[in-house]
């Protein structure tokens, strides 16, 4: 083969609009071990905004306990702070609405800025924005959070937010969403 032959996708190499069916060798193998991905679709009745304190809310979107990952939306309603908390694991985060900054940092994350979070990492959340902010986030590891003067005061991890929204619906009488779990 020549060089001259080997080429770069610089483009989705098909726009047709069609399923297509693709060679695969270990097609059994992942029908028998494959897990299915999930969708959780925008209105509350796939996913309800639960409380997180007076001003917050958390709506959840995945549950993975094998990897201790959360994947939510974090609302906070209006110009308030979500306290000082240390990263044991990674995060990424999207701002969809509002904007959103760190007290330990001199950036402002506003609607489409993207948030990468190390273990190690402490920091406090605020928003100055009227309206609050709106976070996407994907959070991996257990997040600790200590109160004004630095005491430790609770982990939250997989479990406490499958807890979290599993007893906002059953104190509410709404289904558990199982798309939610991975
Ligand atoms: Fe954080």
């Amino acid at each position: 083969m020549s060089t001259s032959s080997i080429t770069k996708m610089t483009a989705p190499p098909s726009t047709a609009y069609k399923i297509v069916d693709v060679p695969e060798a270990y097609a059994d193998v992942i029908r028998r071990h494959g897990i299915p991905g999930t969708f959780v679709g925008a209105s509350e009745e796939e996913s309800p905004w639960v409380p997180f304190g007076p001003n917050a809310a958390i709506r959840h979107l995945l549950f993975d306990t094998r990897h201790n990952i959360f994947s939510n939306i974090l609302w906070i309603k209006s110009a308030g702070v979500i306290g000082t908390h240390k990263h044991r694991g990674t995060v990424v985060m999207v701002c969809l609405e509002g904007s959103a900054r760190y007290l330990e940092y001199d950036w402002v994350a506003g609607p489409g800025a993207f948030i990468h979070e190390t273990p190690g990492l402490v920091h406090t959340l605020v928003t100055d924005h009227p309206d609050g902010v709106k976070l996407f986030g994907w959070l991996q590891g257990p997040i600790e959070f200590y109160d004004d003067k630095g005491t430790f005061v609770e982990t939250l991890d997989v479990w406490w937010f499958i807890n979290h929204y599993e007893s906002y619906c059953r104190e509410h009488g709404l289904p558990i969403n199982t798309q939610l779990y991975v």
